[in-house]
């Protein structure tokens, strides 16, 4: 959603303004816009559409002269993508402007006060309350003005503000919305993540709720929600910004697609030692894990999806029950929750709103959380009791791959872990499943390395209007992952659904043409799958099954095969989830779509 970035420094802001927008433009938009200090003066140039044509109206960056300046690309919530509704919104006055992500849901109060002692709105945002509120509130000291004006604001923010008496400064604050401090030499910086900055400095701070930042070039102070100076601890990045890169791929997704070795790789690897699992520092003993009654896990989107695979996987091994539930729904249901559930909150991004939300109540419920994340130092990785980081590097790409698959990685480690300390798994298996995970990257490797069938089915379904995804078990699992995929690049119509379920009103929607993935790697549901392809097809539905070789019979039964390594079945959604990634990808790609920014879609959602 909404990206910020800030910066003061020695450089002309605005083309590097300009370029970090274009590291947030991953994050989701519709439209853009920058605003530069010009001897006492605010500058502002915005636009409905891409960073492209911000950037030829301001002729890269030309038109605006100085070395201070906000920038941010807008995800529409209140008011239609346009010039005008687009940040940096100006006071008034043209004193303040301001750059926002999040959501002010009392603007609408606010703006009939402020209307009422004569300020004049120019767009239909939320955001634009913020910039008049300075301008009203404004006593001559901008971090007294800042406090003010926060305690006004009920809401999710993270806010960007340049002053026009303020040179050479940018401040911010933030609460439930992502914003770090990047510090450079001689310049610093704000940013909605750190990819923005990644190009000038590795060195970052987390700001917490209700801090407010104040940065020139050579400094930067924090001040915590009571206005009291702040000491804050940086940390270091060590993601180098060519990950951030397409180097030679056409898209991000692709890229990010053939990562998935090396990223399952630094996930599982180093916490591999011998045939113990360590999971960094999160202690699991015979005495925690004993008292663990229930596992909830909770996401949105891909993340909820992992959950479920996860589920499969930990209630067969460790004989606890496991509830999956999406972020937003757990958040109003009143969860039953209290110390013993082990609450896992899954996250690539770590900022996502519902999921951000649902980790609190649960730690508020008493029970014991650990995220599996993969932002480094995210508000969910720092909420949560513990952390298990999927080491998969920057994703740039809307739709997740690397991401997801590194989380089914992360839950099967946690599922052995706790399945070895409860005895409910035996050595032998223990260590075959541990064999079958270390061994996954080369078997992904060998998927990626003929990828020429998957093209082709991709291709030849890419004009339909529905896709169906069947499977049982741990295969159903998948399904809901490679549907989500395809309609969200392709924007064909996908549904997944139980293999079992499609005689209860599903397969009333089979007819000529309809296409079906049939995911296939149970050994004992073989039997039952093929009486499902075989229902399908008998109403003139074509099959293609997503199996291993291991399975024979497959072949002679469906219309066509995608074929996946031979592969333990209890851990083949990681290499059915590639196949379908692939899938989805040519398909969008067939079609025309803009693979990497999906319309409608954020990457990271950071409004409930
Ligand atoms: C968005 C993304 C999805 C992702 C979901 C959850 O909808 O487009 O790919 O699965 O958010 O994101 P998270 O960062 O919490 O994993």
């Amino acid at each position: 959603m909404c990206g910020i970035i800030g910066y003061t420094g020695g450089k002309q802001a605005a083309p590097v303004l300009l370029k970090g927008l274009e590291r947030l433009e991953y994050r989701g938009y519709d439209s853009a816009g920058i605003a530069v200090i010009n001897n006492g003066n605010i500058n502002a140039i915005k636009t409905a559409g891409k960073i492209s044509a911000l950037a030829e109206k301001t002729d890269g960056g030309s038109k605006l002269t100085g070395t201070t300046g906000i920038g941010h690309t807008r995800w529409a919530t209140h008011g239609a993508p346009s010039d005008v509704n687009s940040h940096p919104h100006l006071s008034e006055n043209g004193e303040f402007a301001v750059v926002h992500n999040g959501i002010i849901e009392n603007f609408a109060e606010l703006k009939s006060e402020l209307t009422a002692h004569d300020v004049h709105f120019t767009s239909d945002t939320d955001s634009e309350v913020i910039a008049q509120l300075l301008q009203y509130l404004y006593d001559g000291d901008m971090i007294r003005t800042l406090r003010k004006a926060v305690t006004r604001l009920i809401g999710s923010y993270a806010i960007g503000i340049i002053h026009a008496y303020s040179p050479d400064t940018v401040f911010a604050v933030r609460k439930d919305n992502p914003l770090v401090v990047g510090l450079g030499s001689n310049e610093n910086f704000i940013a909605s993540d750190f990819a923005a900055a990644l190009e000038y400095t590795h060195d970052f701070v987390q700001l917490d709720d209700g801090d407010i930042a104040k940065l020139t070039p050579r400094a930067v102070t924090f001040y915590d929600a009571n206005g009291k100076s702040a000491v804050k601890t940086p940390y270091r990045v060590d993601w180098d910004i060519s990950q951030a890169e397409k180097d030679g791929y056409p898209h991000f997704m692709l890229k990010e697609i053939y990562e998935q070795p090396k990223a399952i790789t630094n996930t599982v690897r180093p916490r591999v030692k011998g045939n113990e699992i360590v999971l960094d520092r999160i202690q699991f003993d015979a005495g925690n894990v004993n008292r663990i009654e229930r596992i909830d896990i909770v996401g949105c989107g891909s993340a909820y999806h992992a959950g479920i695979v996860g589920k499969h996987f930990m209630e067969k091994y460790c004989r606890i029950r496991v509830n999956c539930e999406l972020a937003s729904e757990y958040i109003y249901s009143d969860p039953i929750t209290d110390c013993r559930t082990l609450t896992l909150v899954i996250s690539q991004s770590g900022e996502t709103a519902d999921t951000l939300a649902a980790l609190r109540l649960a730690k508020k419920r008493g029970s014991h959380t650990i995220a599996i994340v993969n932002v480094m130092e995210s508000a969910i990785a720092r909420d949560a009791d513990d952390v298990l980081y999927t080491y998969a590097g920057p994703e740039i790409a809307v739709a997740t791959t690397k991401g997801y698959t590194t989380q089914v990685a992360a839950l099967y480690l946690i599922g052995l872990k706790i399945a070895k300390i409860k005895h409910t798994v035996s050595d032998a298996r223990y260590n075959e499943l541990l064999k079958e995970l270390l061994d996954m990257p080369k078997k992904i490797e060998v998927l990626l390395s003929d990828i020429s069938d998957i093209k082709s089915y991709a291709e030849k379904f890419s004009d339909r209007k529905c896709v169906f995804f069947i499977g049982r078990g741990t295969d159903y699992a998948a399904s809901l992952e490679g549907a989500l995929k395809l309609k969200e690049i392709s924007y064909i119509h996908a549904e997944a659904y139980a293999a079992g379920e499609l005689k209860h009103g599903t397969i009333s929607l089979i007819e000529k043409g309809t296409a079906t993935l049939a995911l296939i790697t149970q050994s004992d549901l073989y039997t039952k799958m093929l009486s499902n392809i075989k229902a399908v097809q008998s109403r003139d539905g074509t099959v293609v099954a997503v199996s291993s070789q291991a399975n024979t019979k497959i072949s002679e039964t469906a219309d066509g095969m995608l074929v996946i390594p031979v592969c333990d079945d209890d851990v083949t959604p990681i290499l059915t989830a590639v196949t379908l990634q692939l899938f989805a990808y040519y398909t969008a790609f067939e079609r025309g779509c803009d693979i990497d920014k999906p319309r409608n879609l954020a990457k990271s959602v950071t409004v409930e």
